[in-house]
C-alpha cells in the first residue's frame, strides 16, 4: 500500500480562508473585530520566527494584531503587569506569551495569569479542565493537537472515531495529553505511550490512528505501523543533511516517512503536515473567542 499524503499546507490555507471570511462577516454583522496579541521575551531566533508568522497570519485574517517584544531581562512582574493589561483590554480576544520564557520567569505563573477566556493557547488549568471534562464548546484547545484533529478528520472523512484504536506516542502537556483527550472526545479508544512503555513497536502496531509527538527524529519505523493506519507526525526535528552539502540541515518528523508511507493508509509529511496547522488554529481560536463575545456560532473546520 502507498499511503494517501495528508496535505497540511492546503488544510491550513483552507482553515485560514474560513477564518478570514468569517471575520469579515463578524465585523459586518456586529462591528466586533477579532484582536490578538503575542508577547515574546528575549531573542530566541526560532521563537522570533514563530511570532512573526503569527502576526502576519493575523493581519491576513483581518484581525487587530499586536506584538510585544520584551528584552530578555524583563522582570517577571513587568510581564505579569502586561498580561493584566491585556486581560482587561476589550479589543483583545486572545493572547499568548511565546514559550520558552527566560529562566528567571516562572512559566507556570505566566500561563495561569492569562484570563482563561483569552487563553487561545489552551494552557491555563481552566481550559485543560474544560478539555478533560469534554466541554469542548467552552474550551480553548492547544493549537497543534487541535490542528492534528482537523487533519485526521479530513483523512478519515469522519468526526466520529468509534471503534478505532488510537495510540499517542508522547505525553507532553502541549501535544500528547491534549491530543489524547481530543481523540477520546471523538470516541476513539486511546492509549498514551512514552519512553517507559513496554514493547512500544508492538503497541503502535495496534493503532488505527498513530500520533507521534516525541521529538525523536524518524523513531517510528515501518514495522511499527498497522497496515492502513492513519499516521499523524507532530515531530519537527532539525538534523544534519550532509547530502545537501557540508554543514547543511533538514527537517524530519518523528516518523521514518518513506518506509512508513509504504504501510500506512494515510500519513502527514514533514514539512508540509501538522506544522502549518498550529498558527492556522491559533487564528481559529482567536476568532472563536470574538464570536463567543458576540454570541455568534464560530465556524467548524
Ligand atoms: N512555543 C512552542 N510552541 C508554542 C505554543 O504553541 N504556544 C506558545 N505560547 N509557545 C510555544
Amino acid at each position: 500500500m502507498t499511503a494517501k499524503v495528508i496535505d497540511g499546507t492546503a488544510a491550513a490555507e483552507n482553515v485560514l480562508a474560513t477564518v478570514k471570511s468569517a471575520t469579515q462577516k463578524l465585523v459586518a454583522d456586529t462591528g466586533i473585530q477579532p484582536g490578538i496579541a503575542v508577547i515574546i521575551v528575549g531573542e530566541d531566533p526560532a521563537s522570533q520566527s514563530y511570532v512573526r508568522s503569527k502576526g502576519k497570519r493575523a493581519e491576513e485574517c483581518g484581525f487587530k494584531s499586536e506584538t510585544y517584544r520584551l528584552p530578555a531581562d524583563t522582570p517577571e512582574a513587568d510581564l505579569l503587569a502586561l498580561i493584566d493589561k491585556l486581560n482587561k483590554d476589550d479589543s483583545i480576544h486572545g493572547f499568548l506569551v511565546q514559550l520558552p520564557v527566560p529562566d528567571h520567569i516562572d512559566d507556570g505563573k505566566v500561563i495561569q495569569a492569562v484570563d482563561p477566556d483569552k487563553d487561545v493557547d489552551g494552557f491555563n488549568f481552566v481550559n485543560v479542565g474544560r478539555l478533560v471534562t469534554g466541554q469542548l464548546g467552552e474550551a480553548f484547545v492547544p493549537c497543534t493537537p487541535n490542528g492534528s484533529m482537523v487533519l485526521l478528520r479530513r483523512a478519515l472523512g469522519a468526526a466520529d472515531l468509534s471503534g478505532l484504536n488510537a495510540v499517542v506516542v508522547g505525553r507532553s502537556n502541549i501535544v500528547g495529553k491534549p491530543m489524547a483527550h481530543l481523540l477520546l472526545a471523538a470516541n476513539a479508544t486511546v492509549t498514551i505511550a512514552h519512553s517507559r512503555t513496554k514493547d512500544l513497536p508492538g503497541l503502535c502496531r495496534t493503532a488505527d490512528i498513530l500520533v507521534a509527538a516525541v521529538g525523536r527524529p524518524e523513531m517510528i519505523k515501518a514495522d511499527w505501523v498497522k497496515p492502513g493506519a492513519c499516521v499523524i507526525d507532530v515531530g519537527i526535528n532539525r538534523v544534519p543533511a550532509p547530502e545537501k552539502g557540508e554543514g547543511k540541515y533538514k527537517v524530519v518528523g518523528d516518523v521514518a516517512y518513506d518506509e512508513c508511507a509504504e504501510v500506512a493508509g494515510s500519513i502527514t509529511p514533514v514539512p508540509g503536515g501538522v506544522g502549518k496547522m498550529t498558527v492556522a488554529m491559533l487564528m481559529a481560536s482567536t476568532l472563536a473567542s470574538a464570536c463567543r463575545k458576540a454570541g455568534v456560532e464560530p465556524p467548524s473546520y
